[in-house]
């Protein structure tokens, strides 16, 4: 398998934990960090000695999304890209899939949890799905699942005006299983994959099947037609100029986008 030292990979007692590890980037995903996840989720789904999945970052940061140079430098082309990959292997990933979040966690570190079994937060965490202050439409079949589990009013909220929400209000709306201390929250997770990896796989991976097939077909769907929309947008004039303000530090500009 590829390790690459911004995705670390450690399998212990039946619990793979992939740990973002990019901490002056603020955890942002890189195409490269993408193809090393998407690739340990594959490896995990194969190996019978990997009953569960944990991904965590730091207790100061999950994720911050996206990297926004690669965005600009080399936008995901299509379904063989290594983001498309890394979702379409979590969106169907047959075991339990766990996440423990700190901090910020921005776009893709807010929506790879409607995927996620259970979540653990630490109080600091701060959620967050900004696509359109960024010239973008949501992924990861965050626009169904958003809505679903946020209720329609509070996920535009979240998806039109991009607004965080905090620890406390993903845990009342079902997004978080509890919320701990950030020095707590990882482990906490780990405990509890833990706890999974020694339950009997094959009715784990039969529960998390039943409750899931009423809606996977619906959710693969909508990630297509999200992903069509999102890699048009993303470099398109408005997606450009919010890229470049980031970059330059300032703020966008999008008058007449
Ligand atoms: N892509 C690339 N670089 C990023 C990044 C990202 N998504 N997020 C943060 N960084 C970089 C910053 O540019 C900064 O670089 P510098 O040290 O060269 O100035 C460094 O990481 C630290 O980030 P900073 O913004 O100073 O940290 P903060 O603690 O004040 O804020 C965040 C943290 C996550 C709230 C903030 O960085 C942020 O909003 N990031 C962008 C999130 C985003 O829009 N992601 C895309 C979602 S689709």
């Amino acid at each position: 398998m590829t390790t690459i030292d911004e995705v670390l990979v450690h399998s212990e007692a039946g619990v793979m934990t992939l740990t973002l590890n990019r901490l002056a980037r603020k955890n942002s995903i890189t195409g490269a960090m993408y193809a090393a996840l998407a690739e340990a989720v594959a490896q995990a789904r194969e190996d019978a000695s990997v009953r569960a999945v944990l991904v965590q970052g730091h207790e100061t940061v999950f994720c911050a999304g996206n990297d926004i140079g690669d965005f600009l430098d080399q936008p995901p082309a299509g379904e063989e890209s290594p983001v498309f990959r890394f979702l379409h292997g979590i969106a169907t990933f047959p075991k339990p899939l766990l996440a423990a979040v700190c901090g910020p966690a921005v776009g893709i570190g807010t929506t790879m949890l409607f995927h996620c079994d259970l979540v653990y937060a630490g109080d600091n965490a701060a959620f967050s799905m900004p696509f359109v202050n960024l010239g973008l439409c949501p992924e990861a079949a965050s626009s169904l699942l958003a809505p679903q589990l946020l209720g329609y009013h509070r996920a535009a909220e979240a998806l039109l005006l991009g607004e965080p929400f905090m620890a406390e209000a993903a845990l009342e709306v079902g997004l978080v299983n509890r919320v701990l201390p950030p020095t707590e929250a990882n482990g906490y997770g780990q405990a509890q994959a833990r706890k999974l990896a020694a339950r009997p796989l094959a009715s784990l991976v039969e529960t998390k099947r039943l409750m899931k097939k009423g809606q996977q077909q619906a959710v693969l769907q909508q990630m297509a037609d999200e992903g069509e929309s999102f890699r048009r947008m993303l470099v398109a004039p408005a997606a450009r100029e919010a890229f470049t303000a980031f970059m330059e530090k300032r703020r966008p500009d999008f008058s007449g986008l």
